[in-house]
């Protein structure tokens, strides 16, 4: 299948495509972060500029369109709601248009900030009701696809991996703080049900080849406290927990609010799938091979990946 994966310079983007690329013909786009792979072809395509993503999306003729970009930075989406609209609803909304006219499936990967966290284990039939700009743009986003491609596939989720640009996700804050000695806190009861971009990046290419479509909570099968989460990083790259201190949840003041419990209940995927959703263990146990292939693999496209702080 002839695939285009946009956001393929983020954390999830970049396991999808290496994952994609070994059984599609996968093409992947990004903005600032130019990127390449081993297999997998990368172009740079700003997605608020339409007539570019039109002009690339008609000439390439995907058969499917996997749609992980997105303006992430939930501080940031509270600081400038307008740009948050027009990369999180807007071009969703005309790259959602475009898959419509050319008859391609659409997956959009939405997120756990949907809902306001008040409640935990949500299933798809509960109401979302999201409290930052991004939870409240991810939620338009989703809505301007099903309104263009009603047969679409929406995925929400909460994610960990390992990014390729300078900037740390939880898995990667926790092993530096800790290699260096440094002190952490982590809120002992913020939950969420996170999943490893790669684990995550197999079931979105399985629903993908089922012809999936709806909304489905694709997630980790275990609900964690940051704060256990910090702790199993601790004991998957076998370093010591004592530098982690539990912490109570707050809002942060000046940042956007985080909700308290956002776990989804990912039974709908799993009987639809027949499976179970891998436990936080499991897919950190992965992250960690992962890593270690790609800190040996001489391939040159690999480098960027390398040097992540993590062995
Ligand atoms: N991270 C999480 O904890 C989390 C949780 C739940 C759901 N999600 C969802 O999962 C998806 C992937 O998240 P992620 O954390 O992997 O993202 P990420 O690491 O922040 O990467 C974002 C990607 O989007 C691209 N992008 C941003 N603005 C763009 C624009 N105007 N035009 C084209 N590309 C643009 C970036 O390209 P450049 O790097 O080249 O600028 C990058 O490839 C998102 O839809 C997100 O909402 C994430």
């Amino acid at each position: 299948m002839r695939l285009l994966i946009t956001g393929v310079s983020g954390m999830l983007g970049h396991a999808l495509i290496r994952l994609a690329s070994e059984e599609h013909e996968a093409w992947g786009s990004y903005k600032f972060h130019p990127v390449s792979f081993p297999q997998g072809q990368t172009f740079a395509m700003d997605l608020v500029d339409e007539t570019q993503v039109k002009e690339r999306v008609m000439s390439l003729r995907p058969e499917a369109i996997v749609h992980a970009a997105a303006l992430t930075g939930v501080d940031e989406c509270e600081k400038d709601p307008l740009l948050a609209n027009r990369i999180n609803v807007q071009a969703t909304k005309s790259l959602a248009r475009m898959a419509g006219e050319l008859g391609a499936g659409f997956i959009y990967i939405s997120t756990d900030y949907v809902f306001d966290g008040s409640k935990g284990d949500y299933a798809e039939t509960d109401t979302p009701s999201p409290i930052s700009v991004y939870g409240t743009s991810k939620l338009l986003g989703e809505e301007a696809v099903r309104a263009s491609c009603p047969r679409a596939l929406v995925i929400r989720t909460s994610i960990f991996g390992f990014n390729i640009q300078n900037k740390a996700g939880a898995v990667e804050y926790v092993l530096k703080s800790l290699r260096r000695g440094e002190p952490i806190t982590r809120f002992a009861d913020q939950f969420a049900t996170p999943i490893y971009t790669g684990d995550l990046s197999r079931l979105i290419l399985e629903l993908l080849a089922r012809g999936s479509e709806g909304v489905f909570h694709v997630s980790g099968g275990e609900k964690v406290s940051r704060y256990t989460f910090a702790l199993k990083v601790a004991d998957v790259f076998s370093l010591s927990r004592e530098m982690i201190r539990p912490v109570p949840f707050k809002h942060l003041e000046g940042l956007a609010k985080r909700p308290r419990d956002s776990s989804l209940s990912g039974e709908k995927v799993e009987r639809h799938l027949e499976m179970q959703l891998p436990k936080v263990e499991e897919g950190l146990g992965r992250l960690r091979k992962d890593l270690n292939f790609i800190e040996r693999s001489p391939h040159p496209s690999l480098s960027p990946f390398k040097g992540r702080g993590i062995r």
